[in-house]
């Protein structure tokens, strides 16, 4: 039997920390730690870079980071890399439903994207992108997940909000676990 190997992922995030050891599977051993790296980059990949690289610089030891978010097309693709900061956390989704209904005739249409980035202390960086695409739906559904889930419904679901969705249903589909599947093969 091979013994699992140790993923060092910065984030204070216990959602997002659940969700990666439930993607990766037993295989793999997620060592979460919280980065004061300030999200300063206007783009996913950046923000993700910016978590890897303070972790191992801390560390020495190679590490990963993602940076996430929703984009509602309506909404001019808000928040965005502002997702966890545009609003309080108990506002996230009633500010998205709010500013919908304020403009008339906006597209609905949204994706999750997720960048996650592998820096190694030789100074080697990789960063790769997932999405989902998906519709807001018109009223908070669900309790499942976390964040904005209760509110996108994935155009490759089956018509439920990810709030409605099982854990394994989500990580079918969801931009998280696309972007730590395409990580993994630079991770070997
Ligand atoms: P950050 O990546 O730590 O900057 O935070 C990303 C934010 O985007 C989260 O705090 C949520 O608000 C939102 N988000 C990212 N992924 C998901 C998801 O899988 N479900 C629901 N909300 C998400």
């Amino acid at each position: 039997m091979t013994r699992p190997r140790k993923l060092l992922f910065a984030t204070g995030n216990e959602h997002k920390v659940e969700e990666v050891r439930a993607i990766l599977g037993p295989d793999w051993v997620v060592e979460a730690r919280p980065t004061d790296a300030e999200e300063t980059a206007e783009t996913f990949e950046g923000n993700a870079l910016i978590k890897a690289r303070a972790l191992c610089a801390e560390t020495g030891e190679a590490s990963v980071a993602d940076d996430s978010g929703i984009e509602v097309d309506g909404l001019g693709k808000e928040p965005g890399v502002r997702s966890a900061r545009w609003t309080g956390e108990a506002d996230w989704v009633p500010k998205v439903l709010r500013s919908l209904a304020a403009v008339p005739d906006a597209p609905r249409t949204c994706r999750y994207v997720a960048a996650v980035a592998l820096v190694r202390p030789d100074g080697t960086e990789v960063v790769v992108r997932g999405t989902v695409e998906g519709v807001v739906a018109p009223a908070p559904r669900g309790d499942a997940g976390f964040g904005y889930d209760p509110i996108m419904i994935p155009d490759d679901g089956d018509g439920r909000t990810f709030g409605e969705m099982s854990e394994d249903e989500k990580h079918a589909i969801s931009h998280r676990a696309r972007a730590f599947r395409a990580i993994l093969p630079h991770l070997a």
